[in-house]
């Protein structure tokens, strides 16, 4: 019987990288000619990455990793993650390890449509051209689904909504902005939607005699919000309640919001990467609606259920693709994507807003027990050691001698790092000589 995912997961971070791959070969996320694939180190061939942008002189490699034990909506998901921060894939495999044995991750998307913007900056009467807009509305919709987003009208999406915002200049007079809706089905739809808001800027000064400024999509998308829910059932009060306070002190002070957020993006970013997603479009999605009711705030919110239990949600425009871009071009997002097995924009979405809000959670139960430090820096003392410039067989004796540093002075540095090989290879020359010598 072929196995499941659940199986691989158990001491899946134990295993060697070649029993990792084996792992999930055996599950089926990944085939031969992926495992081979990244035993030669994946993409290499610079010609695809001349096409993405200019003046490429090579590739800038990240490590690839996945999250394991994750259930969303009751479904197991492998999730790829590309990240340089250590502890980020451990920790939230930690968690959602956590989250699987005691409670379940829920997730929906919220709206179908994206935002563009047409800017007309100096408005002469901002009454007149907001009632001449909304009079050819549907004409404005319907010809923009003809000529330009027909291919999203095939597959049920399209244009659906033209709305007119006055916007303050901060001089006490207005500018207006036209706003279109559109449903991007499947893909991300910044480059369709900056199509129907150039091709409508004709129409428009037509209409109203005014002038178009500048037309572009908005990532403040709060038309479209993706929603994760952690229900922990059974959790130590103690802890609920310091994790409900630590929550109430970002959800308080921006200075706190900023770090939360970062956290939350620990376990956003990486995915979006993976999957080749504009991950600074999500960011900037992300923060704008954090700051929605003026000040910015966390994007999650954690509090106890009232029956032993903690609830965590996060909400924010999360807008993906799942076609077109570089989600379909480049080899290492396309594996992944395999790997991920989603099957929509909506979906791929929603596992990667529980991503980051299992990742926060996971960030706030170390915060507020044992600390950063313990988790975060026990498993840095590996990069500490390679930056000292330790080979591979010196790496877990360094490594080893940094944790017992750790444990007591409660810090450890590079330059600890440097004296800690200095003093080992001191010490094996010793030996050597010793034996040389007898
Ligand atoms: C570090 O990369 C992320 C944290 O600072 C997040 C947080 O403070 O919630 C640990």
């Amino acid at each position: 019987m072929k196995k499941q995912l659940l199986d691989i997961f158990k001491g899946f971070s134990k295993l060697s990288r070649e029993e990792r791959l084996k792992a999930l070969m055996d599950v089926g996320v990944l085939h031969d000619s992926d495992v081979e694939y990244l035993s030669k180190g994946g993409l290499r061939d610079t010609s695809l990455g001349e096409k993405f942008i200019e003046n490429v002189i090579g590739y800038f490699q990240l490590p690839l990793g996945v999250a394991t034990n994750f259930n969303i909506d009751g479904k197991d998901y492998v999730i790829p993650m590309a990240v340089e921060e250590t502890s980020i894939v451990a920790a939230v495999c930690k968690s959602a390890k956590w989250i699987r044995e005691t409670g379940s991750i829920t997730t929906e998307v919220v709206g179908n449509d994206i935002i563009g913007q047409i800017q007309c900056a100096k408005i002469q009467d901002f009454a007149k051209f907001e009632k001449q807009i909304l009079s050819q509305k549907n004409f404005l919709i319907e010809i923009s689904n003809r000529e330009v987003a027909f291919g999203l009208v095939r597959r049920g999406g399209g244009v659906r909504d033209i709305q007119v915002r006055r916007v303050p200049r901060g001089d006490g007079t207005d500018m207006a902005v036209v706003h279109v809706l559109m449903d991007p089905c499947d893909a991300m739809g910044a480059n369709i939607m900056n199509q129907v808001c150039e091709f409508l800027k004709e129409p428009i000064e037509q209409f109203t005699g005014e002038k178009v400024t500048m037309c572009i999509l908005s990532n403040l998308v709060d038309s479209k919000v993706t929603r994760a829910i952690v229900h922990i059932k059974d959790i130590d009060p103690e802890l609920a309640e310091k994790i409900e306070e630590a929550s109430l002190f970002a959800q308080q002070d921006p200075y706190r919001a900023a770090t939360n957020n970062k956290g939350v993006l620990n376990g956003i970013d990486p995915v979006l990467i993976a999957t080749g997603n504009d991950w600074r479009a999500v960011e900037a999605g992300i923060h704008a609606y954090a700051s929605r009711d003026g000040q910015y705030r966390s994007i999650t919110r954690w509090f106890r259920d009232g029956e032993g239990g903690l609830k965590g949600i996060f909400e924010a425009p999360l807008i993906v693709g799942t076609v077109g871009g570089v989600t379909t071009l480049h080899p290492t997002a396309m594996m992944c994507m395999k790997m991920l097995g989603t099957t929509s924009a909506n979906e791929l979405s929603r596992v990667i807003a529980a991503v980051g809000l299992v990742q926060n959670l996971g960030a706030l139960k170390a915060l507020t027990t044992v600390g950063i430090i313990e988790g975060h820096m026990k498993l840095h003392t590996k990069n500490l050691a390679l930056g000292a410039g330790a080979e591979e067989k010196e790496i877990p004796l360094v490594q080893k001698k940094l944790e017992e540093i750790l444990a007591v002075r409660k810090r450890i540095s590079l330059s600890n790092a440097i004296d800690v090989l200095k003093e080992l290879r001191s010490s094996q020359r010793a030996t050597t000589t010793t034996h040389t010598h007898s």
